[in-house]
């Protein structure tokens, strides 16, 4: 049923789920779609039918109000999960079991049970589960992890506005998800220690959190994460011996700051690291800054291509079903280690 392989063969894909975040995984299909990639969009399923009905006549795709009627009628090689994160599960089973690859969006399911179900249905129907934590895909983080030697201490902010959206879910899940899953990508160590505390502040889970990991390496991670504040802002910093990496997911930026190569900087390069590190005088000379140079590109198109491209080689991903269940794991430690703190703290 699979068309991995066969490269002339466009591989079948659905989406599941055409509301915010659906829509840009259509969008971006049917891109490859036009720019000559052998990928055919051929089906949208939404449980709204006006959203169903919607998305078919913008992507110019058969559209289903639900999945079953879809497999009934199309066949299909791949598909992406997008529905609210607590039908994660049913959707991502059935797709399995109709032998479609999938990929589910993150976070892998609201439990570890449903978690171990979808991996369980994927390795009996010998699928492919990939993860949407697409910030892997951000060209930012691939030239951070070129720099990675030892990384000892983490800093991540991740703060949005609020919206009506992924309120099934707290901002532990929606949004610090993407950096656990990149700090367990980069620190190759066990979580030994896990510190939380989260507030509900507009909705009626957990709005706002500040998490401090420490791995059994000895390296630290502190998380901020808000859905409720008045900017935007997706900053990871890390240090390492003698080294500095700051890295802008949103603007794909990558600034190091090193002892080791002691070039001499220009004044105006040493007033900007001044600013940048809140300094009140130039830092000492032998420090030297320099901007990665980073070719930029779309997560999710980077990320959507990589999917596709283990559906035809039926090779692991990158963001695989596995690591999808490691970052779960952890946010859901966390979600026990903000409720005990709100104990200690009489919330
Ligand atoms: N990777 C990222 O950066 C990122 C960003 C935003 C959202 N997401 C994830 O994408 C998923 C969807 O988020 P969203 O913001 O698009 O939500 P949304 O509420 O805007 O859209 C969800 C859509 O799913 C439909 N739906 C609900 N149950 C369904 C079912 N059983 N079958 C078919 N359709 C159903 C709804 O009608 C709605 O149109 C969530 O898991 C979220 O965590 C990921």
């Amino acid at each position: 049923m699979s068309g991995a392989g066969e490269l002339d063969e466009p591989l079948q894909v659905g989406v599941v789920g055409a509301g915010a975040f659906g829509r840009n995984h259509l969008r971006v299909y049917k891109e490859l779609q036009a720019a000559g990639q052998a990928v055919e969009l051929a089906a949208v399923v939404d449980a709204d039918a006006a959203i169903a009905a919607e998305a078919g006549a913008t992507f110019a795709v058969p559209w289903f109000t639900s999945l079953a009627e879809c497999l009934a009628a199309v066949r299909l090689d791949a598909a992406s999960v997008c529905v609210p994160t607590v039908h994660h599960a049913d959707a991502a089973v059935a797709l399995l079991a109709a032998d479609v690859d999938v990929l589910v969006e993150k976070p892998i399911a609201a439990s570890l049970a449903e978690a171990d179900r979808i991996l369980a249905v994927a390795r009996e129907y010998g699928r492919i589960v990939q993860v949407g934590h697409l910030e892997r895909f951000n060209p930012a983080v691939s030239a951070a992890r070129k720099h990675l030697n030892r990384p000892m201490f983490f800093e991540s902010h991740r703060l949005s506005i609020f919206t009506a959206r992924s309120l099934d879910v707290d901002v532990v899940l929606d949004l610090m998800i993407h950096d656990l899953d990149i700090v367990l990508s980069l620190v190759n160590s066990p979580v030994h220690e896990v510190r939380a505390v989260g507030l509900p502040v507009l909705s009626s889970k957990v709005d706002i959190a500040n998490i401090r990991l420490e791995f059994e390496n000895g390296c630290i991670a502190n998380f901020t994460a808000s859905r409720v504040s008045t900017e935007r802002v997706r900053k990871l910093r890390f240090f390492q011996p003698h080294q500095y990496l700051s890295l802008d997911f949103a603007r794909q930026d990558l600034l190091m700051i090193d002892v080791s190569g002691a070039a001499g900087m220009t004044d105006e390069q040493l007033a900007a690291m001044a600013s940048m590190t809140g300094a009140d005088q130039h830092p000492s000379e032998g420090l030297s800054m320099r901007k990665i140079k980073i070719e930029a590109g779309e997560p999710l198109r980077l990320e959507l291509e990589a999917f596709l491209g283990a559906v035809r080689d039926r090779s692991t991903p990158v963001v695989s079903g596995e690591d999808g269940r490691r970052a779960l794991a952890l946010a859901l430690e966390i979600h026990a280690a903000m409720a005990s703190h709100a104990l200690r703290a009489g919330l």
